[in-house]
């Protein structure tokens, strides 16, 4: 079986061709960083507008590479929630479109799934049943994924999620977007001691959530002071910047890892699978194996490669098409989080 996964979820517009032996024949990623970097973030406009724009090219170009003719495609899949609104539309039109001028069926990927599956897909082994942890620029989540089809939501962040923090955090010390790796290297010659940042819900071991928004405020007030809304006058030294950043991931570092164990514990799943942008952090890399080897868990990370959006781990379609999960036309997108 040979497909075709398509991605558009959030600021990235990729397709794969994939084969149910989990071969990868051909993966493009067309990153839209240049066009959201002054904005700090994904502007949603400008997304969807790029996606409309890159979505044939990167299509045609990932059938190129991989050798074979859409004829030969035995289903088209797509990525329909979550995400933005307009980037999710143009993904399943495409998709639709080729469904029906093809005459092929199509198949849903949920996004946070196609996370968890990267690891599936890296490792050449069975994952599941596991727990996945999901941090990436718009999610940190946690799941009882009992197969790749059944996934148990048990957790996630109440406000901002961890790649979010990182690249408002990034802007505020003046470091540039996407934030996440900017961040790590600075971090690196700072101290993570250097500031005790909040680290919310850590301590309360009834619940699996995250929040890191009052961690944002916090990162604010100890560059401008309370009520100091403006960073213009404000000049940190290079070891300033370090100190904030290293804190700061420390804390971000901290929570994932306490919630990932946590998890493990309450439902005695011993195989902890993380993906999402976040997940390319070398130090969230190194303490979470550092608590697989404290607390006898299996770990699987994504690989960098596919932590950040790709259309690969959309081979979790695979899993929909072989129990006979095809869509009808009638295939929305849903923007917001699932929560089953
Ligand atoms: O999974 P992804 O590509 O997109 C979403 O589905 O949101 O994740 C992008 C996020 C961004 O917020 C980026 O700053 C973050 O992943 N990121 C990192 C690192 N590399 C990317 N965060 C921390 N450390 C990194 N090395
Ligand atoms: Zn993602």
């Amino acid at each position: 079986m040979i497909i075709l996964t398509l991605e558009s979820t959030c600021d990235e517009t990729a397709a794969a061709v994939v084969t149910d032996q989990l071969e990868v024949l051909s993966s493009v990623v067309a990153s839209q960083d240049k066009l959201h970097e002054r904005f700090h973030g994904v502007v949603p406009e400008i997304a969807a507008r790029a996606h409309v724009e890159r979505i044939l090219p990167v299509i045609d170009e990932a059938m190129l590479k991989s050798g074979k003719k859409l004829e030969e495609l035995d289903a088209i899949a797509v990525a329909n929630t979550p995400g933005l609104a307009g980037s999710l539309l143009v993904g399943l039109v495409a998709a639709k479109t080729l469904c029906v001028a093809l005459n092929k069926p199509l198949v849903a990927i949920n996004h946070l799934y196609a996370h968890i599956y990267a690891c599936r897909i890296a490792s050449g082994e069975e994952i599941f049943p596991c727990i996945g942890l999901i941090v990436s620029g718009g999610h940190s989540s946690l799941y009882h994924c009992h197969d790749p089809i059944q996934f148990d939501y048990l957790g996630g962040t109440i406000d901002d999620a961890a790649g979010e923090a990182f690249d408002k955090v990034a802007s505020m010390l003046g470091l540039p977007y996407p934030g996440g790796p900017a961040v790590s290297k600075v971090a690196l010659k700072g101290n993570p001691m250097a500031h005790r940042f909040p680290r919310s819900f850590l301590k309360d071991k009834d619940r699996l959530d995250f929040s890191f928004s009052g961690l944002k405020t916090a990162v604010r007030y100890e560059i401008a002071g309370p009520g100091r809304p403006d960073f213009e006058n404000v000049k940190l030294s290079e070891q300033q910047i370090a100190d904030i950043a290293a804190s700061f991931q420390e804390a971000v570092v901290d929570c994932l890892v306490g919630k990932g164990q946590l998890a493990v514990k309450r439902t005695g799943v011993r195989r902890l699978c993380v993906g999402g942008g976040v997940a390319a952090n070398r130090n969230l890399r190194e303490r979470l194996e550092k608590a697989a080897n404290d607390d006898s868990f299996q770990l699987h990370i994504a690989p960098i490669s596919l932590c950040t959006d790709n259309a690969v781990m959309g081979a979790i379609a695979i899993e929909r098409l072989k129990a006979g999960l095809i869509e009808n036309l009638e295939l929305d997108v849903v923007p917001g989080l699932i929560r089953q």
